[in-house]
Formats: C-alpha cells, structure tokens, sequence
C-alpha cells in the first residue's frame, strides 16, 4: 500500500494540475494546526512566482476539484494561500482496512531498493563483563537491524567481539603465573587436555583486569604477555588450547546476556579473525606507497582538503610491529567485503569512537579495501549517564555491570508488581517483571535520539505514566484484555470489520494508525528508533482517549461495536509490530 501522505499528495497534485499548475505543488504534510485541519498543503503559495498567479486564486481553484472527490470531507482556503485539509471518514476507512486484511505487514511496502547491509554492533571484549556502554550499542543495533530487514533489506549482523592477540596474551601470562602446574604451559605434555577449562566466567574476569593493570605498570610482565601472543598467534599447542577455552566460556557467557537483552547476531566472529589479512593488507599498502613510515610506525595519512580540524593518520603497525586498533579495523574490512559484499557497513559505536571510524573509513576508501561505491557509515551513540549527569558508575564509583543493572531494575519491577497486585503467584510476578522491566530498559534507552547522552533514571523508566516501556506495554495489555472480554461475552472477531468513524477521538486513532509505514521507514532512514518510539507514544494517547472516550464493550449498536473491536485489534497489531521491530515484547496481562 502507498503510504497515506503519498495518496493525499498525488490527489491534490493533480487538482493542482486541473487548475493549471504543476503537480509537484500538491505536497500534502500532516498539520501544524491540528485544531484547525489534519493535513495542509502550501503548494499554492510555493507556485505563485513561477506561475504568476495569485496563491488564493490557485489555492480556490484547488479547493474547487478537491471539493468534488471523496477523499477529503473538508477543503478550506486561508490567507496568503494555504489549502487546511480534512480527510473524509470513508477514505480513512478504506486505508485502514487495507492495513486490517495485510496482517503480516501492516501495509507497509518494501524498499524498492534492497541492499545488502553488514552491520557491527555489541562490540563487547571477551573475558570482561559486559558493562553499562556496552548496552545502547546491543540495543540501538537490534532495533536498527530489525527495521532495516522489515524495510527489505539483507542483514548480516556481527558482534565483533574484541579477542584481539595482546588480550589472551595478558589472560595466559597472568594464569601462568596463578597456577604454573597446569599442563597447558607443560611444553612436553602429549596427552589430552582437561576437558574443563581451569577457569569459570566469574575468575577470567577477574584475570583480565589484574593482568591488563599489571601490564601497564610491570613493563617486564608486559614483555611475556607480548610474547605468550606471539607464541599463541603461531600455534603453541597449549596456548592455542587456553584460547579456544576462554573464547569458550566468555562467548556463553556473552549469549546467555544478549539473550536476556533479546538482541541476537548472525555471525559472532571477533577482531582476532582479521589476522590472517594484516600481513597481506600491510605489504599492499607499502607497495602501492599509501603507507609511510613516521617515527618509527607504519601510516597512512588521511587528511582532506576543506577538514575543519586535523585528523592524523591511520597507524597501521606500531614501531614493535605490532598491530593496533585501526589495523583490525581495516583488516576485518578485507574479508567483510570479500565473504559478503555488502552494499555498506554500519557501526554502532559509542560516539567518542567517531575519530577512529573516520580515519579507518578514509583510509579503507583510499587504499581500495572499500570500492567507492559502498558507504561506510558510523552511528555513533552518546553516553548514559547517572544522576548527576556523569557516566553511569556504580555506588562505590566503579564501572557499572551490565548484568547487575537489568537486576536492579527487574527487582524494581518484581516489586512495584507485586505492591499493585498482592495475590499474583510469585513465578507470575517474575516472568512479567522480566518482560515489563526489558521493555522500561529499552523503550527508556530508544526513545532518546541515539547521539544524545540520556540519564538512566530507574523510577522514571519503570513509571507506567508518560513516555515510558511500561505505559506502551499497559495500553497494548489494554487492548488484549478488551479483546478478551469480547470473545468472552461470545463476540465473533471474524464479523469486525473497520468502520468510517464517527467520532473524533476514533478518527484521531485511526488517521494515526495510517501513518504507521511512513514511520517506520523513516525510523530507518535516519537510523532513528526514537522515531518510531515517538510515534507509538502519540498511538497510545490516541488509543487512550478513544477508549475513554467511547463504551467499546457496551455499545449498544452491534454493527458499531464491531467496527470499534477491530480499530481495537488493528491498534493492539500495529503497537505490537511496532515493538517488536524495536526489539521487546508485551505480555498478556500485566
Ligand atoms: N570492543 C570495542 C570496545 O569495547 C568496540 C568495538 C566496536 N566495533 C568496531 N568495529 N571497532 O570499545
């Protein structure tokens, strides 16, 4: 189906056209008046230079030919020219009973223009718990991918997992270290490894911080971290085996909290799988003479005429040789381009990462890892924030899991649940709370544009008034329960079809109901979810009035009463379709 705007556009346009003017004027936008009309079109106004003619004039001949069709039930003319629009109750009908019988999709159309698209979210590091900066990436680019496959495009989604060398070399060190009598670091052991790694989750990460402090202050340590990564990278049995064990453990480990994030990846490779391109990637670079040395490292410069402000060059290797940050990035391009040709990358990254992604994106485009064509695109996202408005810490200032925060607020949750309804089984409670508490999480975390910092305010997200996760799930368990009742009382949902409505708040429900596909793709346009976040809220309220407004249940007119029970169904599809392209869930009663 067109979306609603594109209909109304094309009817005015060719008005437009009978009273001599182009059809592009007819451009039909929803109101900024709202208590005067619902649409407007200033195409008359916008015409009168070119056309040499007076805008009311135009606007009245317009109004004229609109007036004879059924799609609006009210043109009106204002001063210098503008054309205030109502549309007529029958045509909203018509729109959302194409949206009512398309089940699956709403009547939201696909991309003319699929593409294939490769996008790199969660970015978390193996052996360290996921932390608090580690949830906008998981949650932004859930709801992003989602919107993007909905809009019909191909996604690969990859957590890139940061697993580079140096890491597992700080982890192996520090274990030798710890127990030196384990057999991986026994060079004449033959036999079979332990099939039980020597570390649960809850030790590595307490290894890899330890180790990576030590690293910094110990330059000795660091020396034998350096070189237990050489000797892992070329294939020490032991080594190797201690790897593939912590890769092991922290991947479950990863899983098992994606999971409860309900954010999923197709693909769950790490930054170590780009090894195998750097040595290729770097003799390329040289030969072709982008890469040069500067004090002792390997660059590429990337400055551009017209940069604002100076970005440095891409460090390829470090004077040790080494690889760095921007090497794996590059690297992981080449067999990203080579395995899956994608029309573009995304990252969803923390936006103090932006520099780094700029100078990797020029660098990749210059020396032909990235064909001109394909775009490279950096969302980067702001901080969430405690308080005060400083990063989220915890009580005693340090780093805030992850984990401990979606328990702090599923507690919350459990217990507001349990304060409003005493008699709930207490397993009942929980399973709600994980929903409802999921949604507070994520709705509170997309509703913000994604570049603007938020601060993460428990009360306010578990607040079932405002815009909030909970008061979106209340309205669409509303929806359920009205519905339940209905085929209690022996309602046959089969004989509810839309209806013209006759009332302003169902017409006001209705006539946002239509706007649902123009939304959602441009929530994907402008990789934005707080779009779609907002546009819910406002499907709420509609909702929340109409159901104030009006006695759905006891209407005593049948043929009426149906009508309202699908606006009902199709309200409770549309929010439900809605958040679960944002990546949550409602339950059935809460
Ligand atoms: N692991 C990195 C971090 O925790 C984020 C990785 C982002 N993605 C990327 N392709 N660099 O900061």
């Amino acid at each position: 189906m067109k979306e609603l705007l594109t209909i109304l556009s094309e009817e005015v346009g060719q008005a437009f056209e009978k009273a001599g003017v182009d059809v592009s004027y007819g451009t039909v936008s929803l109101s900024n008046r709202p208590e005067l009309c619902e649409y407007q079109c200033n195409g008359a106004l916008a015409s009168a230079k070119k056309f040499h003619k007076n805008p009311v004039e135009t606007a009245e001949a317009v109004a004229q030919v609109l007036s004879e069709s059924g799609t609006f039930s009210e043109v009106t003319v204002a001063k210098p020219g503008f054309l205030n629009l109502k549309a007529s109750p029958e045509f909203i009908r018509d729109y959302v009973s194409g949206m009512y019988d398309d089940e699956d999709r709403l009547g939201a159309e696909k991309t003319a223009h699929p593409e294939k698209l490769f996008m790199d979210y969660g970015g978390p590091n193996v052996a360290k718990p996921l932390h608090v900066g580690h949830l906008r990436s998981a949650v932004i680019g859930e709801a992003v991918k989602r919107l993007a496959r909905f809009e019909g495009n191909e996604v690969t989604a990859d957590v890139h997992l940061g697993d580079f060398g140096l890491q597992m070399g700080l982890i192996i060190t520090e274990l030798r270290e710890r127990k030196p009598d384990l057999p991986y670091f026994d060079d004449s052991f033959t036999g079979d490894y332990p099939a039980e790694a020597p570390f649960t989750i809850s030790e590595l990460e307490d290894i890899y911080p330890a180790a990576s402090a030590k690293s910094k202050a110990d330059e000795a340590f660091h020396e034998k971290a350096l070189a237990a990564t050489k000797e892992m990278q070329e294939g020490k049995r032991g080594y190797r085996e201690l790897q593939r064990l912590i890769m092991e453990i922290s991947v479950a480990d990863l899983k098992k909290n994606y999971a409860r994030l309900n954010v999923d990846f197709d693909l769950w490779k790490g930054e170590s799988d780009c090894e195998p391109y750097i040595p290729g990637m770097v003799e390329d670079m040289k030969a072709k003479g982008y890469a040069h040395e500067s004090n002792g490292a390997l660059v590429v410069d990337v400055e551009e005429e017209g940069d604002k402000k100076t970005i440095p060059p891409c460090m390829i290797l470090k004077s040790d040789g080494a690889a760095l940050y921007d090497t794996t990035d590059l690297a992981t391009l080449i067999w990203r381009m080579k395995d899956y040709d994608p029309d573009e990358v995304l990252y969803v990254v923390d936006s103090r990462q932006e520099l780094h992604f700029i100078q990797c994106f020029r660098c990749a485009k210059k020396t032909g890892i990235v064909p001109a064509e394909k775009k490279l695109t950096f969302l980067g996202f702001g901080t969430v924030n405690g308080e005060g408005g400083k990063p989220l810490k915890t009580r005693e200032g340090g780093v805030m899991r992850l984990e401990y925060l979606i328990q702090d607020i599923e507690d919350a949750m459990y217990a507001k649940i349990k304060e409003s309804s005493a008699d709930m089984e207490d397993s009942e409670a929980h399973e709600i709370a994980k929903t409802v508490s999921l949604a507070a999480l994520k709705y509170g975390d997309l509703k913000n544009q994604p570049s603007k910092d938020y601060i993460f305010d428990l009360n306010k997200f578990i607040s079932s008034e405002g815009d909030t996760g909970p008061y979106i799930l209340y309205t669409i368990v509303r929806t359920k329960s009205i519905l339940r009742k209905f085929a209690e009382a022996g309602g046959d949902i089969t004989n509810c079809k839309p209806q013209a409505p006759s009332g302003a708040s169902d017409k006001a429900l209705l006539e946002r109901i239509a706007l649902f596909s123009a939304e959602v793709r441009s929530a994907w346009e402008n990789l934005s979810p707080n779009i779609l976040c907002a546009y819910i809220y406002a499907l709420c309220n509609d909702f929340n009035h109409f159901y104030h407004d009006t006695k759905i249940l006891t209407c005593p007119d049948e043929e009426k009463k149906a009508g309202y029970i699908a606006d009902v169904l199709l309200t409770q599809r549309v929010l439900e379709k809605a958040i679960d392209l944002l990546g949550f869930a409602a339950p059935e009663k809460m």
